[in-house]
């Protein structure tokens, strides 16, 4: 695809990656993401005309590919909860330009969908694991779920090849902190890379603080107390984990630090609501709507022409500028407008 195509926002970012919400729902209650208070039995999800079908998002993929896309992470809520999920991912597959085709899930359902999700096309899962003990995952959770399942929706991704295989461990002061080196230890030298992400101001209903992070330096020097680190440079430009090698040669661990040490600089995902609406940052109050004029027939050319001059204009840098200025300012929840 030629090169005067690749779409840049006013920091000279590009598109490169588009992150596909397709659904709102999750069958878990993590109390960073949908704590069970806010999202109980009588929250209203998404009604089913509302989001968009395979084809509508398959056919925006291919807008977002002509536009210099080439990676699309599929996540939620939790993505295995949608019907036929394989199906949209071999639609995926077939998107001219496209080169990795991840999941984000929570791992529940990895055993009944892995072999399928491979074989339509899948290149590799994230897990989201936050604990070893089943205590403190299932407080966590917010559903009493053991971590039990999740190790076998793990063990399914494995051996149906969903490779690299990522974890990642949200980090949340006194609550999980103590399972830092636990989830070293467990992970280390199976070609597993861990993740510890700090815990985020996302959305409105989590109730963050900021004495509630863990800073990654903290969670690099506690694992680095036990196994020596290496720093490693970044797969490819603008990744947002901090790679560290173990220096016995047992694997890498990664840290995101969207909180203390930001990467707004190189941020080159866009989202994709379930609803059909285009974020620019995951901490935006309000997307732009995509399926309006999908479904009122707009050509390839239109939506194409629609999605770079939103990208074009775009100037978000919301980690960057975290201080009061933004705080008590809308921003949707993580589980609507994708991870
Ligand atoms: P790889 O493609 O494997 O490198 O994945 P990734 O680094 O995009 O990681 P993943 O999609 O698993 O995201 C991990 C976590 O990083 C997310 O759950 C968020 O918590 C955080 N994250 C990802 N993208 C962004 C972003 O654009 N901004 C901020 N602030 N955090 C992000
Ligand atoms: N802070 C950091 N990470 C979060 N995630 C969800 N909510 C938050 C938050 N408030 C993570 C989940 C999952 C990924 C999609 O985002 O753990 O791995
Ligand atoms: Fe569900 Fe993932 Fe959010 Fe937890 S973090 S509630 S598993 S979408
Ligand atoms: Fe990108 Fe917004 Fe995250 Fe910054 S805060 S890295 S602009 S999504």
């Amino acid at each position: 695809m030629a090169d005067q195509a690749h779409v840049k926002d006013t920091l000279g970012r590009h598109l490169r990656d588009l992150r596909i919400s397709v659904t709102d729902r999750c069958n878990l209650r993590c109390g960073y993401c949908m704590p069970a208070d806010v999202f109980g039995p009588d929250h209203a999800f998404l009604p089913r005309k509302e989001i968009l079908d395979y084809d509508e998002i398959a056919h925006l993929a291919r807008v977002f590919a002509a536009l210099g896309t080439r990676k699309l992470r599929i996540t939620g809520g939790e993505p295995l909860l949608r019907r036929d999920l394989p199906e949209l991912v071999a639609l995926l597959r077939a998107v001219p330009g496209i080169d990795d085709i991840a999941l984000t899930t929570n791992g529940l359902l990895l055993p009944a969908f892995a072999r399928a999700l491979k074989q339509a096309g899948l290149s590799r899962v994230t897990v989201s694991l936050d604990s070893l003990d089943d205590e403190v995952f299932g407080r966590m959770n917010g559903k009493g779920v053991g971590t039990a399942p999740v190790l076998k929706g793990i063990d399914a991704a494995l051996a149906a090849g969903l490779t690299p295989l990522k974890i990642n461990m949200v980090v949340k002061r006194g609550e999980n902190d103590s399972e830092i080196e636990a989830m070293a230890e467990r992970w280390r030298g199976t070609g597993i890379v861990l993740r510890y992400i700090e815990y985020m101001d996302v959305g409105t209903s989590n109730g963050w603080r900021l004495d509630d992070v863990m800073p990654a330096r903290e969670i690099v020097a506690r694992v680095r107390a036990r196994w020596p680190l290496e720093s490693a440079d970044p797969n490819y430009p603008g990744e947002v984990a901090d790679r560290w090698r173990y220096a016995d040669g047992q694997g890498e661990i990664g840290v995101i630090s969207s909180v203390t040490n930001t990467f707004c600089g190189d941020c080159t995902r866009a989202r994709l609501s379930a609803r059909g609406e285009l974020f620019t940052c995951l901490f935006a109050g309000a997307g732009h709507d995509l399926k309006g004029p999908l479904r009122a027939g707009a050509s390839e050319a239109k939506l194409r022409a629609l999605i770079e001059s939103i990208w074009q204009r775009r100037e978000d840098r919301y980690s960057e500028l975290r201080n009061a200025n933004t705080t008590g300012l809308p921003k949707a929840e993580m589980s609507y407008l994708g991870g």
